[in-house]
């Protein structure tokens, strides 16, 4: 069979360190592909006026999958400032290269795994009914909506006369809001098509069928956002009734889901959820298991096969230039699994899971966060293993 080719999007920051320790652990693990580094990020807005260019969208456009490390954004004023000179007059307006990514491939399925791994001193504990302390085994996968909601980016601050106008329509707006200014207004819209929302629910409801998870939770608010998250309920159980029967559909609200996943985390599956709330809910659940140094995400299009692997984490720009680099590269790795399975590869993602699994259980070696340390560039002389010495601990299982 010809070698697959591999967009690597390393992108800023540390996404170039935890990006190459794991292109070290497939290659040990026996995954054989070719790689192509396409140029993403900061350097390019800065350069070219553009973080994500076309050549980049060529790219994954002929070899479809792509590991991505992570991108620096900045607020606008920014943006502007750092600019080189001669793009300052072009009227650019820096927008974030991942949004793009997602926007351009309609990569609308967002899908955040969540597991407790033995021995990881990260993971949430409480006390039990007999006063003793317990650690529930979290296995979670939320699917989050990718690309609509309060993320859609339609939206105004002194909304331009028709919209205004239609806003004037509706009797809760001139209620509760025609005694403010126009230009006192600002309008962030929570758009959700039905298509989409199909597309999300089938996603979850196929990955629980395929997983064998007992249950599906809509975690949304429909009592309140009644239209948006009404209907992705409506349509959820309308789903489940006629082709997921034997899977069970529940339903919280976003608010007490963030309460209860404290209490009782262990008894959810797969969670589902618009834009906004899947982001909130995905860094509930990653916090129970160790936070940014192990949650790993994947967006993909399930129709044009085209998908993105990438670690929930950003660029953490302060630990960039560390002489030896100190961030903890497993939710790299695990997304880089995430990406396996997505090809079918899915014994040699079982194989690393493995070795990582090992590796936390002995407790030998761990990163900086693993260990509950400030991450400063003196961690390692203080025992805390270094982003390669944990891939090489991580090789060695292998
Ligand atoms: P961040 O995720 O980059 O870092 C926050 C903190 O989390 C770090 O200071 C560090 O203490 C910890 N951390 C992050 N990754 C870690 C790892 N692998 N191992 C151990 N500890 C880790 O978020 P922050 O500081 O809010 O944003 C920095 C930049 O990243 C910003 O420009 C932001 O816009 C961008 N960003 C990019 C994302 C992406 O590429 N998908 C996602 C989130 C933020
Ligand atoms: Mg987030």
């Amino acid at each position: 069979m010809a070698k697959r080719t591999i967009v690597t999007l390393p992108g800023d920051g540390i996404g170039r360190a935890v990006l190459n320790e794991t292109l070290r652990v497939l290659e040990a693990a026996g995954f054989e592909a070719d790689y192509v580094e396409g140029d993403i990020g900061w350097e390019f807005w800065k350069t070219e006026g553009d973080p994500l260019p076309q050549r980049t969208i060529d790219l994954l456009e002929k070899h479809k999958i792509a590991l991505f490390g992570a991108i620096t954004s900045k607020p606008k004023d920014a943006a502007f400032e750092e600019l080189a000179p001669e793009l300052q007059k072009k009227g650019l307006v820096y927008s974030s290269p991942i949004v793009g990514l997602r926007q351009h491939f309609n990569l609308d399925i967002c899908m955040r795994p969540c597991h407790t791994y033995k021995g990881n001193p990260l993971n949430f504990i409480r006390r039990g009914a007999d006063g003793g302390i317990e650690e529930p085994e979290v296995d979670v996968v939320i699917f989050r909506q990718n690309t609509e909601g309060l993320y859609g980016g339609v939206e105004w601050s002194n909304p331009p006369e028709k919209v205004y106008d239609a806003l004037m329509t509706h009797p809760k707006f001139v209620k509760n809001f025609s005694n403010a200014p126009k230009e006192e207004v600002s309008v962030s819209t929570r758009i959700f098509t039905k298509k989409a929302t199909e597309r999300i629910l089938k996603g979850a409801f196929e990955h629980a069928k395929k997983y064998g998870y007992k249950s599906v939770t809509v975690c949304e608010k429909p009592n309140v956002i009644r239209e948006t998250s009404g209907m992705m309920y409506k349509m959820a159980q309308q789903m489940q009734k006629a082709d997921y029967p034997d899977i069970e559909l529940w339903n919280t609200n976003i608010d007490a889901q963030m309460m209860w996943l404290t209490k009782n985390p262990e008894d959810y599956g797969v969670i589902v959820a618009g834009n906004m709330f899947g982001d909130i809910v995905s860094d509930g659940f990653a916090g129970l298991i160790g936070g940014l140094g192990f949650a790993c995400s994947a967006q993909f299009n399930p129709d044009s096969g085209i998908g993105v692997f990438e670690p929930t984490h950003g660029s953490a720009p302060k630990y960039a230039d560390y002489p030896v680099s100190i961030v903890n590269p497993i939710a790299m790795i695990e997304s880089a699994c995430m990406m396996l399975d997505f090809i079918n590869e899915n014994d040699v993602a079982a194989k690393i899971r493995k070795a990582v699994a090992e590796v936390i259980a002995e407790g030998k070696v761990r990163t900086y966060d693993m260990m509950k340390m400030r991450g400063k560039p003196d961690v390692v002389e203080n025992g805390a293993a270094s982003t390669s010495e944990m891939a090489d601990a991580v090789i060695a299982k292998l």
